[in-house]
């Protein structure tokens, strides 16, 4: 094990001090990012807000609404310098457990067309495409649709 690192990397919920580490990720990954505001209405709003962090590092945050037995992710994020290192699949399966907890029957996302790496990350953990959203995201020349993707979330 690396020296730089004490503990595992694990999930814990998002709190207020959070925000604005998290505004700044956003704001590196993605061209139209959540502000500080987004992340501070989700947490007051009761969603599912979670922290991937490992020691002092916040490695990605997921913000996902659980209601009516459905879970809908609305953020996910790995910070650009941990992508391509398994932490997005990682926090995923978390996601799976804590809707699966919550007694949901199935869960929703929303992914770019263009966003092949999620788009690959979600097929493979077996969400279908189930609907296109016409000009749901603003690219800088015009809107970009939204691909609707579930995974239905059996239980015993
Ligand atoms: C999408 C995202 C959450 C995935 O997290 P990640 O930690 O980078 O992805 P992982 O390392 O867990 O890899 C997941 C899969 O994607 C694939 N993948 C990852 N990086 C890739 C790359 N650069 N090119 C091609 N495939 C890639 C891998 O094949 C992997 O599959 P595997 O588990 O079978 O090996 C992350 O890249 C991210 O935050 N991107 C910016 C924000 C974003 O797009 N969020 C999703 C919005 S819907």
């Amino acid at each position: 094990m690396s020296a730089l690192f004490k503990t595992e990397a694990y999930f814990r919920p998002m709190h207020e001090d959070d925000l604005d580490v998290m505004a700044a990720i956003d704001y590196a990954a993605y061209p139209f990012p959540w502000t500080r505001g987004n992340f501070g209405d989700s947490i007051a709003s009761g969603y599912s807000c979670w922290v991937y962090q490992h020691d002092e590092f916040i490695l990605g945050y997921a913000v996902m609404m659980l209601a009516a037995q459905e879970a809908h992710l609305l953020n996910i994020t790995v910070a650009p310098n941990w992508q391509g290192q398994g932490k997005g699949r990682a926090f995923m399966l978390h996601l799976l457990e804590v809707a699966r907890n919550y007694a949901a029957e199935a869960m929703f996302l929303e992914v770019r067309p263009t966003n092949t790496v999620a788009r690959r990350l979600y097929h493979k953990l077996g969400f279908d495409h189930i609907a296109v959203r016409k000009d749901y995201y603003p690219i800088p020349n015009g809107r970009e649709d939204a691909i609707i993707m579930r995974k239905e979330l059996p239980h015993a």
